[in-house]
């Protein structure tokens, strides 16, 4: 497989970082050079002076578009998983990336299957006032109108996603040099 960039988006819980570390550990095992960038370490680090602002968010996706894209250029499979709330935030890491290839893969999950699962008791809090800008409560969420590749991860299983996911990788033609 071919050095691309795998941008994982939806809300929180959708199920991201399950579904980006099982296509990773795929690849590893047929010994695809691959890495992760996933939200929840990017904030913790390289993006940890920013909130949730419209703003912010913009800033955290530049970042992390521009190290994926450099990762990418180096011949690696980088798997992002990121909110990516609003089609221009997901339009301007798509810039950024291409022209190498960029495939935006949806995590279909509503509010509602996000909130009951909480497994990180965002939801909650969030629910109690206690988090700013929550995503898909008082700050959007937008779904996609024209995603690569859509996930149903309110009904699926991970390893039906995963499935899915290979699948379409399979799918895609690959441009060899
Ligand atoms: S993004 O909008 O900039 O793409 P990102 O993916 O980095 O968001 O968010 C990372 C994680 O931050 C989420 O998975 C969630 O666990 C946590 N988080 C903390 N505060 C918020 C908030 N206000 N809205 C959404 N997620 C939040």
């Amino acid at each position: 497989m071919d050095p691309c960039v795998l941008w994982f988006y939806g809300l929180s819980g959708a199920g991201k970082t399950s579904l980006s570390a099982a296509v990773a550990a795929a690849l590893q095992e047929q010994h695809i050079p691959c890495m992760r960038l996933d939200g929840d370490d990017i904030r913790g680090g390289l993006s940890r002076d920013l909130q949730f602002s419209t703003a912010d968010r913009a800033e955290n996706i530049r970042r992390t578009a521009e190290v994926a894209r450099l990762a990418c250029q180096q011949g690696l499979v980088v798997l992002v998983a990121l909110i990516t709330p609003t089609e221009n935030l997901r339009a301007a890491a798509r810039s950024i990336i291409q022209p190498l290839p960029f495939h935006e893969i949806f995590l279909d999950c509503d509010y509602q299957t996000s909130a009951s699962r909480d497994v990180k008791g965002l939801y909650a809090r969030a629910e109690a006032g206690q988090i700013r800008d929550f995503t898909g409560k008082d700050s959007a969420f937008e779904p996609p109108t024209a995603a690569d590749l859509s996930v149903d991860t309110r009904t699926q299983t991970l390893p039906e996603s995963l499935a899915q996911v290979v699948n379409y990788l399979d799918s895609k033609p690959q441009v060899h040099s």
